[in-house]
């Protein structure tokens, strides 16, 4: 009942539609998604129902914007209403197709619009030029911010190149759209930035534009200096010859050196540093000098140094370790050499006179001036035996050479034990065993005074008597060496014998008298 009812009203829904011939249905509008600019595309714009005794026209606009006509049509039935357009910038967006009776004011039909069809308009990019407007040198840690301009060119993507390689996003390389944005530069960000624009039509055609190339040049800070200076001597007068170093720095750097009033001397450099000669009296109080090192603002100071100047002065003492290997066998020495007094030493070391280099098949100097130097010596090798020393000079006058103490080395000499620690080994121990000894028999008096039964001790003194004896015949009837441990051992010899004695000693005692 209920289906044949809906049946019903659906057959009387379909009958007034297809026959009312007053209304105006909903026009569809087909066409491409994408189109090139200055193409010409036809779009189709369909409508399936119509009053036939109206002329009805087809008008396509941009959505919302009725007033400029795009393209339109007069419906003829039975055929497709296809809209030829030219398409210009204008067309990118949501185009929608309108159908209206051409004679408005005779009719009440009111007009019907089509959905919304996109059309991305693709314009060729072209000429694409880097846009920069800040400094062609940066420095690091700073922001370089470079833009893609294009003479034309929609829906467009972006890359960048740096010397030729793609560069992609990282947290310091921000892209979006047609910047490009490097935080916190080094060095590495310099070189030749080129942009590439491209854009594509149809999956099948690619457009692209290249920039020409723009040199940036991203420069290292000049680093703060070190200082230090070496002593030279021309005949009888005294100069210093100051370095001055920077780590780091994109070049040139201009080096200055002040005293303690003035500029004393400056110089650019190719290089990160710099030397400069200061004239040097050694009788006037010591000057203090810094450098300076300057690319760019800031610029870069040393520490003040001062140009203390103190000549060797003696005693040199030469002292030393042992390196102890396996089996606490002495398999090096460590020497060192000190002068009590110098800002500028030079150190030599020697075996037998013979002046030791910085490397031998045994040995390494190890130079730390101005307060040491270490001789690292392997005493494996018998080549290294010999009397060693050290002498200290100034490095730059050796005419005032100080020599230290000598010391003999050798392997064995080394390694064997001193007279006085064997005597004392030795000596102890024997103390010991003597001090075990009389505590026993101190022991075995005392045990036998507190138990000591008549019977008992008797019985224990013919044991020991017996004992004794045996011991005798025994010295007699064996050989010499026999009898002399007997009374080498004297000792252990009776204490044992007593201790043996002691179990049965103390069954006799368990036993119930
Ligand atoms: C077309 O026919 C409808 C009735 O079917 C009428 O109302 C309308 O005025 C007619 N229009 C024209 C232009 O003749
Ligand atoms: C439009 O309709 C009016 C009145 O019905 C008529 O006077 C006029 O001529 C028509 N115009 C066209 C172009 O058919
Ligand atoms: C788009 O590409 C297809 C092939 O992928 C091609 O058949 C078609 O003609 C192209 N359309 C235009 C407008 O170039
Ligand atoms: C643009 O640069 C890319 C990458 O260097 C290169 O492959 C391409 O040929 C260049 N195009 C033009 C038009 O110069
Ligand atoms: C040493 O210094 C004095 C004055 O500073 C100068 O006249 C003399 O030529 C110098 N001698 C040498 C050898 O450089
Ligand atoms: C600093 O250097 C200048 C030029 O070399 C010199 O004349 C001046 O005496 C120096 N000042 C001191 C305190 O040594
Ligand atoms: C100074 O720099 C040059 C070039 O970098 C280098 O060859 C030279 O060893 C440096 N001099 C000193 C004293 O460090
Ligand atoms: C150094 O002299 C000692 C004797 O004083 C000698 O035994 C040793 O072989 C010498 N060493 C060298 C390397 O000449």
């Amino acid at each position: 009942m209920l289906v044949a009812l809906f049946v019903l009203t659906l057959g009387l829904f379909c009958y007034s539609q297809g026959n009312s011939e007053s209304v105006l249905g909903i026009p569809q509008l087909y066409g491409p998604s994408e189109a090139l600019l200055r193409q010409v595309v036809d779009f189709v714009c369909e409508l399936q129902k119509y009053p036939e005794n109206e002329t009805i026209q087809l008008r396509v606009y941009k959505m919302g914007h009725h007033e400029k006509l795009l393209g339109e049509y007069t419906y003829q039935p039975d055929e497709v209403a296809s809209i030829p357009m030219m398409i210009t910038d204008y067309h990118e967006g949501f185009l929608e197709c309108v159908a209206k009776p051409l004679n408005a004011s005779s009719s009440n039909i009111t007009a019907t619009v089509s959905d919304p069809h996109y059309l991305k308009v693709i314009v060729p990019v072209k000429n694409a030029e880097i846009e920069y407007s800040g400094p062609m040198e940066l420095f690091e840690e700073d922001i370089l911010e470079l833009r893609c301009l294009l003479e034309a060119g929609t829906h467009v993507s972006y890359q960048w190149l740096l010397n030729g390689r793609l560069l992609s996003p990282s947290p310091r390389h921000h892209f979006a759209e047609d910047r490009l944005r490097i935080f916190r530069t080094t060095s590495g960000d310099s070189g030749f930035y080129t942009c590439i624009a491209s854009n594509t039509f149809n999956n099948t055609e690619v457009f692209t534009s290249n920039s020409t190339e723009m040199e940036i040049t991203v420069k290292v800070l000049a680093s703060d200096p070190d200082i230090s200076f070496v002593v030279l001597k021309e005949i009888q007068n005294y100069s210093a010859l100051v370095t001055c170093q920077s780590a780091r720095g994109s070049l040139p750097i201009t080096f200055s050196l002040y005293n303690s009033t003035e500029l004393v001397s400056s110089v650019t450099a190719e290089k990160k540093n710099a030397t400069f000669k200061v004239p040097l009296d050694l009788r006037q109080p010591p000057d203090r000098l810094e450098c300076q090192a300057n690319n760019s603002d800031p610029i870069a100071h040393s520490q003040w140094l001062p140009l203390r100047v103190v000549p060797v002065k003696g005693p040199v003492t030469m002292l030393y370790d042992q390196d102890i290997g396996e089996n606490y066998v002495v398999i090096g020495l460590k020497m060192y050499c000190r002068a009590s007094e110098g800002s500028h030493p030079r150190y030599h070391w020697f075996l037998n006179k013979t002046r030791l280099h910085d490397r031998g098949s045994f040995y390494r100097v190890d130079d730390q001036p101005p307060q040491q130097s270490i001789l690292h010596l392997s005493v494996r090798a018998s080549s290294s035996a010999g009397t060693y020393h050290c002498k200290v000079s100034d490095s730059f006058d050796n005419a005032n050479a100080v020599g230290s103490n000598r010391k003999y080395v050798d392997r064995e000499v080394l390694n064997r034990l001193p007279i006085l620690v064997v005597v004392i080994v030795f000596g102890s121990f024997a103390i010991l065993i003597m001090l075990v000894s009389v505590c026993c028999i101190f022991g075995v008096i005392y045990r036998r005074r507190v138990y000591g039964e008549k019977s008992l001790l008797t019985l224990e003194m013919e044991r020991l008597a017996a004992y004794e004896g045996e011991l005798e015949s025994l010295a007699y009837t064996e050989a010499g060496d026999v009898a002399e441990t007997a009374s080498q051992d004297n000792f252990d010899e009776v204490s044992e014998a007593s201790a043996d004695e002691w179990p049965q000693t103390e069954e006799l005692q368990d036993e119930p008298l």
